[in-house]
């Protein structure tokens, strides 16, 4: 896959989640591949502020690289100031949200809503591109109400951007329906600039369907990644030799115990455990060992869930 001067092998990529992809899961799917890591949407009104909780979400370690960097925010003055010091923080690629589709960024004017005013959006590109060095892209969908991908392509190639990922539904759909990938079959072949194919590759299996289906340079991969940090890793090597392993039981208990471990040095012990729990049910039922969610979220420290993980993955 090329994005720009980058050469990356993998053409599967970790797509940005809020309140999924942060640091410590970044930190964490790093160990299964060597692939793109977007980070969740980064609010850039928050970034400007130095918000503490911001700049946690925000982090980028070393291993984190290559890393696009996603901001969302509606004026563009502060999108390139926020653009700036993303730039700053070694952000490798610089990615505009014109895709969420939640009432909350809508109301503001942010994610999808940019899609309604396209001259606005090419202008956030044109200008936040002349402001840093580092590759410009944007994540959206096929349009607001319609599919409008070919020209919302033209218009963004003009305005500067290097790379596009279309998510195959409009944000009138939010998440209903199908992908739909023959849309983004002829985005793909329409565009100038590369086309990420994004929507409905869950698992190894669909991720390279669609993939070939599309002919894009690379898929974004969301939903399946959920318990899943090894996910890019496995649909790249079914990609390229027809097949993949799972996580052993051992394998999978150390990773869910350091991803624990990650969330509580980064947001504190008691936030940290709260939000893993939903990590923790995530991973046992994409392996095959439901917990029983009652005591999940009773869970109060790392020992309490060590203890929950090792019990249920104990041979019957
Ligand atoms: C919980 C959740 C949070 C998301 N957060 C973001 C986000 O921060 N930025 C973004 O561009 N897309 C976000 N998305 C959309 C995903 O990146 C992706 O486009 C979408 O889930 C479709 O891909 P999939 O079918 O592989 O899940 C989010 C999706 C979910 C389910």
């Amino acid at each position: 896959m090329q994005l720009a001067h980058f050469r990356i092998d993998n053409p599967f990529v970790q797509a940005p989640m809020a309140g999924i992809t942060d640091a410590p899961f970044r930190t964490i799917s790093r160990r299964f591949h060597d692939g793109l890591i977007f980070t969740e949407m980064i609010s850039a009104e928050a970034l400007c502020r130095n918000n503490s909780r911001t700049m946690i979400f925000a982090r980028m370690e070393k291993e984190h690289h290559p890393v696009a960097f996603q901001i969302v925010g509606n004026k563009v003055e502060r999108m390139v100031t926020a653009a700036k010091m993303a730039e700053g923080m070694g952000a490798d690629i610089l990615d505009i949200n014109a895709a969420c589709p939640e009432p909350i960024i809508l109301k503001t004017g942010s994610g999808g809503t940019l899609l309604k005013d396209p001259d606005k959006l090419a202008d956030m590109v044109s200008q936040i591109s002349g402001s840093i060095d580092i590759p410009v892209s944007v994540k959206l969908r096929l349009g607001y109400y319609k599919d409008e991908s070919i020209m919302l392509a033209r218009r963004l190639e003009e305005a500067g951007a290097s790379f596009l990922t279309f998510h195959g539904r409009t944000v009138a759909q939010k998440f209903s329906g199908d992908s739909d990938w023959d849309a983004l079959k002829s985005v793909v072949g329409e565009a100038g600039i590369p086309i990420l194919a994004n929507g409905g590759g869950l698992t190894e299996e669909k991720a390279v369907d669609l993939l070939h289906h599309t002919g894009a340079e690379g898929v974004l991969l969301g939903r399946g990644l959920r318990g899943r940090p090894d996910l890019i890793g496995t649909s790249f090597s079914l990609f390229r030799t027809g097949k993949f392993e799972r996580m052993s039981k051992e394998l999978l208990l150390s990773t869910i115990m350091d991803h624990a471990r990650l969330e509580t040095e980064y947001y504190g012990k008691d936030s940290g455990i709260k939000r893993m729990r939903k990590h923790a049910v995530w991973y046992m039922k994409a392996a095959g060992f439901p917990l029983p969610h009652r005591e999940v979220y009773q869970l109060r420290a790392l020992d309490e869930l060590g203890t929950l993980l090792t019990t249920a993955l104990a041979p019957l």
